[in-house]
């Protein structure tokens, strides 16, 4: 591996699961690590395993079906489990990690004045010892540990020195540092690093590490700078999500060194035409919609809508695009597909975006198609990737929407009737009235299906533009015996509720509506073990599919 290529770990599955509402079923995850793998992260943080079993079990699945799986460069990715600095989290975090071809554990201990005075209640010298012990504890089952003085942004540089060179000693292979609070700047971040890597005892025989949180929106700039400064590990999440504002970016940081390569002279081994891909399945799975000004995935990064704008594109594309479309993934088609495609050419510009279906599944994705013929003249690439993305990325279906009828308006009472089939087969009938359709569905929903919940957010928006647009909805709630759906944040220790995100998309966007609310009312039931948490097998036409706009 050459001195300027640089490890993208990426924490979508634990930092980037922290965020509210992200809560991922244990197939979504694994469909998000196949995905990771193909990307060509080298490292997939998988999870906390002492979060909860769920958790641990989630991660042993990843370890032993995606720690097996070769990526673009041909070698297996590192899975690493993280643990708090105690024996406890270790062992959870080794059960899990260790099927792996790979496996690494992280564990860390926080280092700030704040931090040890107030979270840890521990003197400097006991943070020492207990930071020995437990990187010695760890390596003493697994041959690739990882330590992170927790809020090192808010450390006392030389304390992280001493720190971490007590953690090389006692074997660590990665130390890595995190503006855990995304407090620090750009060029303090970069000195915090160059200091480490000057100062530190050892830190030859290691890699450096930065994990940078964006609350000051800085954490790709202090991502960057961190590298430039000497790091060669770069930790980030799928869109930047993550606990409050987030963590750094990988398509951001990924796309910055490579468009900018003579600036930075530095590489990563990530397949980038995956990258949108990888957006769309992260976002759709934790119901968190990307902002459409989002840098390099945002649904705006590639449109050139003025008119200024298009007319210097004709002239020569470079004038205000600095980095090409297909680089991510996105590609452009002359194909345009309507009422009177055929199952042929529907066929043919599903395999051009890169989805391999089987015959029955191809079956199932054109009815769906000649539906929405029937309602949308032309359908574009952002529609079909709407309806594949409907068919095949739902969770395990407990209760399954069969019908819905809303009457509304400003003549009458907002009323809905929703016929759903039930996990024993039966058929469910139910109409309720609301403030408006979507309240009425939901309430008419809620008394099928009997979930206690607070729906805790509800976003719509288009897919593409006109009247007859597909529309998305995403919506995350919480249930009300909160207590069972419990699982312990590696930050504070203490418990915390889970959320469940849904999604779903039609034209009509009352139904688009219930089927995002049944989808995480699904993921609720299975998650209170009221239903068989064995859930959807692989599809590999996902697998194989690239997403295109
Ligand atoms: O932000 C942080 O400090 C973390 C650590 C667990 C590495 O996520
Ligand atoms: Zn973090």
């Amino acid at each position: 591996m050459s001195g300027n290529y640089i490890r993208i770990f990426d924490t979508t599955l634990r930092d980037g699961e922290q965020s509210p509402g992200a809560t991922l079923t244990s197939a979504e995850k694994l469909e998000i690590a196949r995905t990771l793998a193909r990307l060509g992260v080298d490292i997939i943080e998988a999870g906390f395993p002492a979060a909860s079993p769920d958790d641990l079990e989630a991660v042993r699945r990843i370890a032993l079906e995606v720690g097996h799986l070769p990526g673009p460069a041909g070698q297996p990715p590192v899975i690493c489990g993280l643990a708090r600095a105690t024996r406890s989290d270790i062992d959870r975090a080794w059960e899990a990690v260790q099927h792996a071809a790979r496996p690494r554990i992280h564990t860390f201990l926080a280092t700030s004045p704040i931090h040890m005075k107030y979270k840890l209640r521990l003197d400097p010298e006991e943070v020492v010892e207990q930071v020995r012990e437990m990187v010695a504890y760890a390596r003493s089952t697994c041959a690739d540990v990882e330590f992170s003085p927790e809020d090192a942004g808010r450390s006392d540089p030389e304390f992280l020195y001493l720190v971490l060179g007590e953690a090389i000693k006692a074997g660590a292979t990665i130390l890595n540092i995190p503006d855990t609070v995304g407090y620090t700047t750009p060029d303090e971040f970069g000195a915090l690093i160059a200091g480490i890597v000057a100062h530190t005892p050892g830190v030859e025989d290691v890699v450096v590490s930065v994990h940078c949180h964006n609350d000051l929106g800085l954490a790709t700039a202090n991502t960057l700078a961190g590298l430039r400064a000497g790091a060669r590990q770069a930790e980030v999440t799928i869109n930047g999500i993550g606990e409050r504002a987030g963590n750094t970016s990988l398509e951001e940081v990924v796309i910055a060194l490579h468009t900018r390569r003579p600036v930075f002279n530095l590489e990563t081994g990530i397949d980038t035409t995956q990258i949108i891909r990888a957006s769309r399945l992260v976002s759709n799975y934790t119901g968190i919609p990307v902002q459409p000004n989002k840098a390099i995935v945002g649904a705006n990064a590639f449109a050139h809508e003025a008119g200024i704008h298009q007319d210097g594109m004709l002239k020569h594309n470079e004038t205000y695009e600095i980095m090409r479309p297909e680089t991510v993934g996105l590609q452009r088609s002359t194909l345009v597909l309507g009422k009177h495609s055929g199952r042929h050419a529907f066929r043919v510009r599903l395999a051009e975006m890169g989805y391999d279906l089987s015959e029955g599944e191809l079956t199932e994705a054109f009815a769906r198609f000649k539906e929405l013929a029937d309602k949308k003249k032309h359908i574009a690439d952002a529609d079909l990737a709407a309806l594949i993305t409907d068919q095949l990325y739902q969770p395990r279906e407990v209760y399954i929407l069969d019908g819905l009828q809303v009457a509304c308006g400003t003549m009458g009472m907002p009323t809905a009737t929703v016929r759903l089939t039930g996990p024993d087969g039966q058929q469910h009938i139910q109409a309720a009235v609301g403030t408006g359709p979507v309240d009425a569905t939901y309430k008419a929903i809620d008394a099928i299906v009997q979930a206690p919940n607070t729906l805790l957010e509800f976003a719509v928006r288009s897919v593409t533009e006109g009247i007859d647009a597909i529309g998305e909805v995403t919506v995350r709630l919480e249930a009300h015996n909160g207590a069972t759906h419990q699982r312990t944040s590696p930050q504070s220790g203490q418990p915390r509720p889970r959320t469940f995100g849904g999604h779903g998309a039609d034209t009509d966007i009352i139904v688009a509506s219930a089927k995002a609310y049944l989808t995480a009312l699904n993921k609720l039931l299975v998650a209170s073990g009221r239903y068989d948490a064995q859930v959807e097998a692989e599809h590999p036409a996902v697998v194989a599919a690239q997403v295109v706009a």
